[in-house]
């Protein structure tokens, strides 16, 4: 296979495998002799990493604005320092979450405003779009059950319906570019469509 450079996205809600899937795909290139680079966010550069134990520290009480901004400057040292020389390179980048990450859960289910959000995000990326973008579809309180206690279910269950909802209206709107794979089988299941999408539009 002739390699070119190629920039794939996987999205979904907490826990819908995209760490497995990216995982899973990145050997299986690397298999077929491919050159790949993994990232994911908040956390592929050092900058990453420490924005995300600000990230997970509740006593500073972050507006969701001001969290959306922080995500962002992660999200532009990832293509800085990560993405962008990769590409560069004539990589295939794997990338769990990008931009649609940030409208889908601050812009939609966090109301600050999804054409906030997107306008941010063309400036935070510089028009950089996927080529390919995988959106692993699952009821969230089947993904929250493989790693949250009960207790936090139905809770964060109601705002991710949300957040999964504006996945799947996202990828409605944007057909050529975005791929809906349910996720709620075996994680080999997943794997033999995630692969069939990524080898054809390799291809
Ligand atoms: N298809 C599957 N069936 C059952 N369990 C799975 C499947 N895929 C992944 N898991 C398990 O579910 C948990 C969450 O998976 P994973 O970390 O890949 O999701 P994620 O989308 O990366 O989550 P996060 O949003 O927190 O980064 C892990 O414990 C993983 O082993
Ligand atoms: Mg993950």
């Amino acid at each position: 296979m002739k390699q070119r450079p190629f920039f794939l996205t996987f999205e979904g809600i907490d826990g819908c495998g995209k760490t497995t899937q990216a995982n899973m795909l990145e050997q299986s290139l690397l298999n077929r002799k491919l050159s790949v680079t993994h990232t994911f966010e908040p956390g592929g550069t050092v900058l990453g990493q420490k924005l995300r134990t600000i990230l997970v520290h509740d006593e500073l009480n972050l507006s969701l604005f001001a969290e959306v901004l922080l995500f962002a400057a992660d999200r532009r040292q990832d293509i800085d320092e990560v993405i962008e020389p990769a590409l560069k390179r004539g990589d295939i980048v794997i990338a769990e979450r990008f931009a649609d990450s940030s409208v889908a859960y601050q812009g939609v289910a966090g109301n600050v405003g999804r054409e906030r959000v997107e306008q941010l995000m063309e400036i935070v990326t510089s028009g950089l779009v996927p080529n390919l973008t995988l959106l692993l579809d699952i009821d969230p309180r089947a993904s929250l059950a493989r790693k949250t206690d009960l207790d936090r279910i139905e809770q964060r269950g109601q705002f991710l319906d949300v957040v999964r909802y504006a996945f799947l209206d996202m990828a409605k709107s944007q057909p050529h570019r975005w791929v809906v794979i349910d996720a709620g089988r075996s994680a080999s299941a997943v794997f033999r469509d995630v692969l069939d999408a990524v080898l054809s539009r390799l291809a």
